[in-house]
């Protein structure tokens, strides 16, 4: 279920703040009544109309994007900064990203305009894992790791287990390489994570995204997923978890 300001905007018959004008202005009907509050939400099956015409519901796009750093996870900046949708000059289609990764933060990005799949995805209880490759300071002792592992305390809560590798130590740099799975999404997760265990992101790269991976991709580069994989990413996203005890550590 969705807005109905964002519905119509998605439509692309006007911007979001028109489509409130519209509903307020009680040119909107949803399955033939006219509404006029904001707060009312509709699913796929609605039949919306705006001014006696019925919307065309824009074709769902889905995109995996390999994200550079230096870029932010938005639609526009009030910085005039780099913004994702700018890799994707030709789209007509009102796209954003699913979830976000930081400005200094590559990887794997998915950009849709399926609201519904972008919730699915995003929504707290629906556990798709996230490998992130993180470049840190120094070379974590194994007890330290087993904190990540365990679920370490940051400010917003304790964090969901994690699954930790070492991939490369380098003692004359002073610096380590470790792949690190999380299912949760919260800002900055991963730098607050390393930060707490005195190991902070000197870089950071998210590769996969459940199944999907960067694969033949570069940084700027991205690919239609097969509409096989935008099934199979909701029923990932949808399924139950496979072993609950482990997330009540
Ligand atoms: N964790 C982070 O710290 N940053 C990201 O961009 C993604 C996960």
């Amino acid at each position: 279920m969705e807005r109905l300001q964002k519905v119509i905007a998605h439509a692309g018959v006007a911007s979001r703040r028109k489509a409130e004008e519209l509903i307020t202005e009680g040119k909107v009907k949803v399955n033939g009544k006219i509404v006029r509050e904001l707060g009312v939400k509709v699913g796929p099956n609605d039949k919306v109309e705006v001014n006696e015409v019925p919307l065309e519901k824009e074709v769902p796009v889905y995109f995996l994007f390999y994200k550079p750093r230096g870029v932010i996870s938005a639609v526009s900046d009030d910085k005039e900064r780099k913004v994702v949708t700018d890799f994707f000059p030709e789209i007509q289609e009102r796209i954003y990203p699913v979830g976000r990764l930081d400005y200094d933060t590559s990887g794997l990005l998915l950009i849709t305009n399926d609201g519904e799949f972008a919730n699915v995805l995003m929504h707290p209880k629906h556990e798709v894992d996230k490998v992130y490759v993180a470049k840190v300071k120094g070379i974590p002792l194994r007890e330290s790791l087993k904190k990540l592992e365990y679920g370490v305390k940051l400010e917003d809560g304790k964090t969901a287990p994690a699954k930790v590798k070492v991939l490369n130590t380098d003692k004359k740099k002073n610096s380590s390489i470790i792949e690190i799975t999380i299912h949760e999404g919260r800002n900055r997760q991963v730098r607050r994570m390393f930060d707490a265990i005195g190991h902070p992101v000197i870089k950071l790269k998210r590769e996969r995204y459940g199944f999907l991976t960067l694969q033949g991709l570069s940084p700027g580069d991205s690919r239609e997923l097969t509409p096989h994989e935008v099934k199979q990413m909701r029923a990932l996203a949808t399924a139950e978890p496979k072993d609950k005890s482990k997330k009540r550590r």
